[in-house]
């Protein structure tokens, strides 16, 4: 299947450097001040081009604390007057998730500008109504893959744009710790929407086919620990084991590649990938046994630098500037999308006991509970060199530009 490209606008760099003047503030409110929403409020509130204007939380004790921050804030308990009577050009929804789509409804239906936290909502239907309702609106609809904006996974995207790694062969990436266990969602819908949006991004095409296993171990049917395969066109492929039960704190990912690898590990605060000039080749011809050798290339290693700036204030600042210069985000509504019908795919598997869930059209997702053989029915080649991944294409080649 291929993956969806915003047909309408023109894409906005991340870092916003082509905004020449400043224009009147975007007025913005946040929909939830738990643990998120107070990193989104401290970011939009340094942007010079926003004023933070209210904030909404059904739970007053959570109003009181952000009156005792940021005093200038509006508090407010309705969602209805905050959507209706505070005068925003865009909301901010970091609640929990199943209350992301009616919010984002209302919030488009009221003709807000609006930011989704990850994952965008509980079904792909949620985000197609979403999506559609925002273009014929023609209002700015983001979701935040915040690791999108990280400088670490931007390099991994320059690296590989650049056919440095030769042709991915797989990306594995754990994501581990002790909790936060949620209520409403498995630990597949909390923490494996960073690492879809990484991988897809990377790959810059949709999957095949998802497989996925997990166990309930603490609260009944809410998985807290997933393992999910995902097969890609040509037989690359990608793992993600996701865990609230890991006695330490793991965040690292795999990318092989044909002529390199990467290691990227989100929790060291400096050198975060580090890139190995290693690979394994086999002899073009040998007559015997004995001239069959393979050959093991072992290079150098190499820490390239990255910028170190908040990925979030880098996706607030993209949000904004998409509002003011009329442009789709880099993660707009139809990536939020794609990534949830990954997710719909994988709870299906789970379901099936991790029996692969086939991808069907692109209108909705077909079960089909065979093996993935191999994958040659789907396996085409993929139309794009190994320059440029055809998805993401607009958006990070603009990313770089700028960068
Ligand atoms: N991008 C990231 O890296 C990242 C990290 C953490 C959480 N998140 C996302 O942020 C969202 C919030 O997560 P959290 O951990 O802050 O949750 P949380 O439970 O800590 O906070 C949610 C807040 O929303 C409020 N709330 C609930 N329903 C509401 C409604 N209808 N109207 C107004 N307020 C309402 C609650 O009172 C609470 O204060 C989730 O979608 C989560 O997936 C994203």
């Amino acid at each position: 299947m291929k993956a969806i490209v915003h047909p309408l606008r023109k894409f906005c760099a991340p870092d916003g450097n082509h905004l020449e003047t400043m224009k009147k503030p975007v007025t913005v409110g946040v929909m939830g001040f738990g643990y998120w929403g107070p990193l989104l409020v401290r970011n939009f509130r340094s942007l010079p081009d926003c004023r933070l204007k209210a904030v909404c939380d059904l739970n007053t004790e959570r109003l009181k604390h952000i009156s005792t921050l940021y005093p200038d804030i509006e508090g407010m308990t309705q969602p209805l007057q905050f959507l209706n009577g505070s005068s925003l050009d865009a909301v901010v929804i970091a609640t929990p998730v199943k209350s992301h789509y009616p919010l984002a409804k209302a919030s488009l239906l009221a003709g807000k500008h609006t930011f989704i936290e990850k994952p965008m909502a509980t079904s792909s239907q949620e985000c197609e109504e979403l999506i559609d309702i925002a273009e014929r609106k023609g209002l700015v609809l983001m979701v935040d893959h915040t690791f999108l904006y990280s400088a670490p996974v931007r390099k991994i995207v320059e690296i590989v744009q650049a056919g440095d790694l030769g042709d991915i062969r797989y990306i594995n990436s754990r994501r581990l710790n002790l909790g936060l266990f949620q209520k409403d969602i498995n630990v597949a819908w909390d923490l494996a929407p960073h690492d879809i949006s990484i991988i897809l991004h990377i790959l810059g095409e949709f999957p095949v086919a998802v497989n996925c296993q997990g166990n309930a171990h603490v609260t009944p049917q809410v998985e807290d620990v997933t393992n999910m395969s995902l097969l890609f066109p040509h037989k690359r492929f990608a793992t993600i084991q996701s865990s609230w039960l890991e006695p330490r704190k793991i965040r690292e990912m795999t990318i092989v590649g044909s002529q390199r690898m990467i290691v990227y590990d989100d929790l060291r605060t400096r050198e975060k990938i580090r890139i190995y000039d290693v690979r394994v080749e086999r002899p073009p011809h040998y007559d015997t046994f004995a001239e069959f050798q393979y050959s093991y290339h072992y290079g150098d290693s190499y820490i390239p630098h990255l910028q170190q700036e908040e990925p979030l204030t880098l996706a607030c600042r993209h949000f904004i500037d998409c509002i003011e210069t009329n442009s789709a985000p880099m993660t707009s509504g139809r990536q939020g999308l794609e990534l949830i019908r990954v997710l719909e795919g994988a709870s299906a598997s789970l379901k099936m006991n991790g029996a692969p869930f086939i991808f069907g059209s692109p209108n909705g997702p077909v079960l089909a509970p065979v093996p993935i053989g191999d994958g040659s029915a789907h396996s085409r080649k993929p139309k794009r060199t190994r320059r440029g991944p055809s998805r993401a294409r607009n958006g990070v080649a603009t990313l770089f530009e700028n960068a």
